[in-house]
């Protein structure tokens, strides 16, 4: 597959008719080999008129695996997507609600800078049905994840023992895409993406996790002294992380009462990434802040995790804040001015911890 390279304002005519092209792939792709297709984008329409009239072919052919039709819609020329994972509680506005965890999410790349188009690459991974239906009603990349006998649908408060199921399957899932060659960028949905974090993230080959930090020690490499977030993290496809991935699931039977991002902290303590050979890259809240530690410019930062906070609503409030602390910003166009610049506080995060 082999979608344009775009950027600037010109980008919305060439998607547009390389999505038309891409969606003949798809239909013919169920007709004959995926594979063969997938690798060459300009084969697709031919293929496809050869068997448009073969219904008998069409039909007795089995059904294309839907993981990797979602990957591959959503994925850029060099098998990276960008992955975040919704259930109805971010999709879906309770009756009292403005609005939602995802429509806030979505926000962020319409108002980013160079933030656009990456919503292109963007597979939302439904964990219930009302999720993937508003994720289809709104046009994205959607993938519906099933896992036996779990209702993944309403909010888990931080730390129930739905919201530490719902987070081993995310992480059985992300396993899967790791096996299947795809790199990622797993993004939370209460990040707000301000600016293109490719440009931020370090593009050698050689780093196989970059992730982001609660609090950042000023070495990038000190496993000790960084507090991981796995709420946004860009991980390459190699031998090495799948490893390291299969290793972390391992542990879900074994680490009762714990989460998942605490399981991983452990490994990584137990010497995980010297044992795997792996290159981690702990990445700087200036570039990838949160309500833990803002970033300190404006000027610099990438993305905005509304980490240090308990519930849904609190956090949407709170990120509503900082899309119009950052429209501010650009409109002002305070690049020279920012020593007045300060984000507003999060407060309702902040109380989200007062019960
Ligand atoms: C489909 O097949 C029918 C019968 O074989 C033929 O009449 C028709 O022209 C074909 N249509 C196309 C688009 O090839
Ligand atoms: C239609 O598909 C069948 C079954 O694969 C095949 O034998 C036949 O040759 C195809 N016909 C055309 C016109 O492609
Ligand atoms: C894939 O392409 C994007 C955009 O050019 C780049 O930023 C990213 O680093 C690439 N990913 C890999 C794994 O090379
Ligand atoms: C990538 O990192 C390795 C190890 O730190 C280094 O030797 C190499 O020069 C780097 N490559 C690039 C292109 O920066
Ligand atoms: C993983 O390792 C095996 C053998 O150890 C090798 O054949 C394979 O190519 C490697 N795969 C990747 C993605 O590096
Ligand atoms: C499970 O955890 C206990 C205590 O931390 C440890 O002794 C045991 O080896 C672990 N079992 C597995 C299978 O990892
Ligand atoms: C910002 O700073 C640059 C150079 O430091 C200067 O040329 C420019 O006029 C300044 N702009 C404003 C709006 O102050």
């Amino acid at each position: 597959m082999d979608f344009p390279k775009v950027s600037g304002g010109n980008y919305v005519i060439p998607s547009l008719f390389f999505a038309g092209v891409f969606a003949l792939c798809i239909w013919s792709s169920s007709v004959s080999n995926p594979f063969i297709l997938l690798s060459n984008g300009r084969h697709c329409s031919n293929t496809k008129l050869q068997n448009q009239n073969n219904t008998s072919n069409f039909d007795s052919v089995a059904p294309r695996d839907e993981l990797e039709l979602a990957l591959a819609r959503a994925s850029m020329a060099n098998k990276t997507v960008i992955i975040a994972v919704i259930n109805k509680a971010y999709a879906s506005q309770e009756p009292e609600a403005v609005t939602t965890m995802l429509d806030v999410f979505l926000d962020s790349f319409w108002l980013g800078e160079g933030t656009q188009s990456l919503v292109n690459h963007l597979l939302f991974v439904a964990v219930d049905q009302t999720a993937y239906d508003r994720c289809r009603f709104l046009r994205l990349h959607c993938y519906r994840l099933v896992t036996d006998g779990v209702d993944f649908g309403g909010e888990k408060l931080y730390m129930s023992e739905d919201f530490i199921k719902m987070m081993w399957s995310r992480t059985e899932f992300l396993l899967e895409v790791l096996r299947r060659g795809y790199n990622f960028i797993f993004t939370d949905t209460d990040v707000m993406w301000l600016r293109n974090p490719f440009k931020k993230l370090s593009s050698n080959k050689t780093e196989d996790l970059q992730i982001s930090t609660d609090g950042f020690s000023g070495n990038p490499w000190s496993e000790e002294n960084n507090f991981i977030n796995t709420g946004f993290y860009y991980v390459r496809s190699n031998n090495k992380t799948i490893s390291l991935f299969q290793n972390w699931y391992d542990l879900k039977d074994n680490s009762t009462g714990k989460k998942e991002q605490d399981v991983l902290l452990e490994l990584i303590h137990g010497g995980i990434i010297a044992k795997l050979g792996l290159k981690v890259r702990f990445l700087d809240t200036l570039f990838f802040s949160g309500f833990c530690q803002d970033s300190r410019d404006p000027r610099e930062v990438t993305t905005v995790h509304a980490n240090c906070c308990r519930s849904i609503a609190a956090k949407v409030g709170d990120l509503r804040t900082v899309l119009y602390d950052w429209k501010m910003f650009r409109k002002t166009n305070s690049y020279n001015a920012t020593a007045g610049f300060k984000w507003s506080p999060h407060l309702g995060c902040a109380n989200s911890w007062k019960r």
